[in-house]
């Protein structure tokens, strides 16, 4: 087992401020970070995988012991198949602690050797949540600050079919200048 290799794992739909904030941490203490998308067959996320896997190399680019992969079945089985020793999660608040205390003795009671290291994102994104993200940007709010620019801007495209055409006809600079009117005479 790799001292060195820690793995992320979760659902990222869609990454948050907050997961990135504990990557960046995440990828300052271990030797390589492994962030792992969970393949779940039985949830319809908002993102599939692939766009999620894009956003989440996109964000992480700049971090060279960053990896982004995805897993699927148990997560010490994955986490053993690359030699992990450590999984990272992030703890925001009281509340998180009872189900990621759960999660983390049954991964151990799985895996003894796996150990879990809970992190702490920035205080100032110890409310943001994935769920709630989605919440309030299904309803037309304001997410920005909360998640990164890459990811506020798919939310906006994936919710507003006529924000995604005005994207894309930009992107390939169908849209002109408003021309300016000839004064009359
Ligand atoms: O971001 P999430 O949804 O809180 O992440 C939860 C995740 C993906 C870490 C957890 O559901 C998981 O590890 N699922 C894989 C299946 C598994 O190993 N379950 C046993 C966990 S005790």
């Amino acid at each position: 087992m790799n001292k060195g290799i820690a793995i992320y794992p979760g659902s990222f739909d869609p990454p948050t401020n907050g997961h990135l904030d504990l990557i960046q941490r995440g990828s300052k203490i271990f030797e390589e970070l492994v962030v792992a998308i969970l393949r779940n067959t039985e949830k319809s996320p908002m993102f599939s995988l692939a766009e999620r896997l894009e956003m989440l190399r996109e964000l992480t680019a700049d971090l060279k012991n960053v990896r982004i992969d995805t897993f699927g079945g148990l997560m010490v089985e994955y986490a053993k198949s690359i030699d992990a020793m450590c999984v990272l999660r992030g703890i925001r608040a009281i509340s998180d602690y009872e189900y990621e205390l759960q999660m983390a003795l049954m991964n151990r009671k799985l895996e003894p050797t796996l150990e879990t290291v809970f992190m702490m994102p920035a205080d100032k994104y110890s409310y943001v949540s994935s769920r709630l993200v989605r919440e309030v940007a299904q309803v037309g709010g304001p997410v920005k600050g909360l998640v990164p620019d890459v990811v506020d801007q798919k939310l906006r495209e994936k919710l507003d079919p006529a924000y995604k055409l005005h994207m894309q006809m930009e992107r390939k600079n169908v849209i002109e200048a408003p021309k300016r009117r000839k004064k009359k005479a």
